[in-house]
């Protein structure tokens, strides 16, 4: 049977229907019993190639892409931004013609969003978003398989504190309603969701049942919550921004004293890196209610379904 992903971009999570999103967190579920039984090889993607472009830092991302390609017997062909003409100002739309004459996958991680759209309109080739300044889908991914590992999603209260309006949380809000779980989210009212990522996570939670909240009392959504989560609060790429964000987030770290609030088996997450002693203390980071480096694995089986779906017919 043809995968419904086959040939398709991926640049938000409204690109996957809630079915498509338990198709790819079943086939993640079971690349990773498969690694754990010693099959970590499966030659799903013989003599793919796939170009990775980075016009921003990245650990967990990069490594686990290329990882992931390679389990599956893809090659990834990492790039910067600067060992490219991109760099030097060739046009986004002369790259994606280009690359996708060469490669069976483009994925990028960038400043603007716009540019991965960009990339997709131009690129024959299926384009996968690594992080923009709007979202981060395969981390989303990655985080509702996390959750899914500890706790029943649909009925978990999850709690998500700080910087609401960053790429991690909109992705975050997108999946949590595709999933028909409940999500609150706690931040100033400046560092709310964007209207139009509200708007699409309420549509999709008419159908699927998800309860979306917004607070800005940070006790308020970690009472009772089952999931914890929280992200930097200065995002790559706002450094001009860090001194007013830290100042607007200070009562919104995760600490002991919010983490009493929570359910007795709650969980915490964080999609790393993570900044010690701002959005989240050294003791819940390293506490036994944190499951981040669970999660972070996560990123690499997600993405082992991710490009076998979308790249094996
Ligand atoms: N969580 C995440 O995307 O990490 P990296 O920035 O290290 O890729
Ligand atoms: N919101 C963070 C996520 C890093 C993985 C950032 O964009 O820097």
């Amino acid at each position: 049977m043809t995968s419904p992903l086959y040939g398709r971009d991926l640049l938000s999570v409204n690109d996957l229907s809630p079915h498509e999103i338990q198709l790819v967190l079943d086939v993640a579920r079971d690349f990773k019993r498969r690694y754990y039984a010693g099959e970590r090889q499966l030659p799903l993607l013989q003599g793919k190639t796939i170009a990775l472009i980075f016009e921003k830092p990245s650990t967990r991302t990069r490594v686990s892409m290329e990882v992931a390609a390679l389990q599956l017997a893809a090659t990834p062909l990492s790039f910067n931004r600067n060992d490219l003409q991109l760099g030097r100002g060739e046009p986004v739309k002369d790259t994606a013609r280009v690359l996708s004459r060469y490669v069976d996958a483009i994925a990028a991680r960038v400043y603007r969003h716009d540019t991965l759209v960009e990339l997709a309109a131009y690129s024959t080739v299926p384009v996968i978003n690594l992080l923009s300044d709007l979202e981060h889908p395969l981390q989303a991914l990655a985080d509702i398989m996390t959750i899914m590992e500890f706790k029943d999603v649909r009925r978990a209260k999850i709690a998500y504190l700080g910087d609401a309006r960053n790429n991690v949380a909109h992705s975050l809000l997108l999946a949590v309603a595709k999933t028909g779980g409940h999500i609150v989210l706690a931040s100033p009212p400046q560092l709310a969701p964007r209207q139009d990522i509200l708007e699409a996570a309420r549509t999709t939670a008419s159908v699927t049942g998800a309860t979306i909240e917004l607070t800005e009392d940070p006790y308020e959504a970690a009472r009772g919550a089952d999931v914890v989560y929280t992200d930097v609060w200065v995002s790559m790429g706002e450094e001009e921004k860090a001194e007013e964000k830290k100042r607007m987030l200070k009562g919104y770290q995760v600490n002991e004293k919010l983490m009493e609030l929570t359910a007795n088996d709650s969980i915490f997450m964080h999609c790393l890196p993570a900044h010690r002693g701002e959005e989240v203390t050294e003791e819940v980071l390293e506490g036994s209610r944190s499951v981040v480096w669970q999660q972070a694995e996560n990123r690499l089986h997600v993405q082992k379904a991710v490009l076998a779906l979308i790249l094996s017919g």
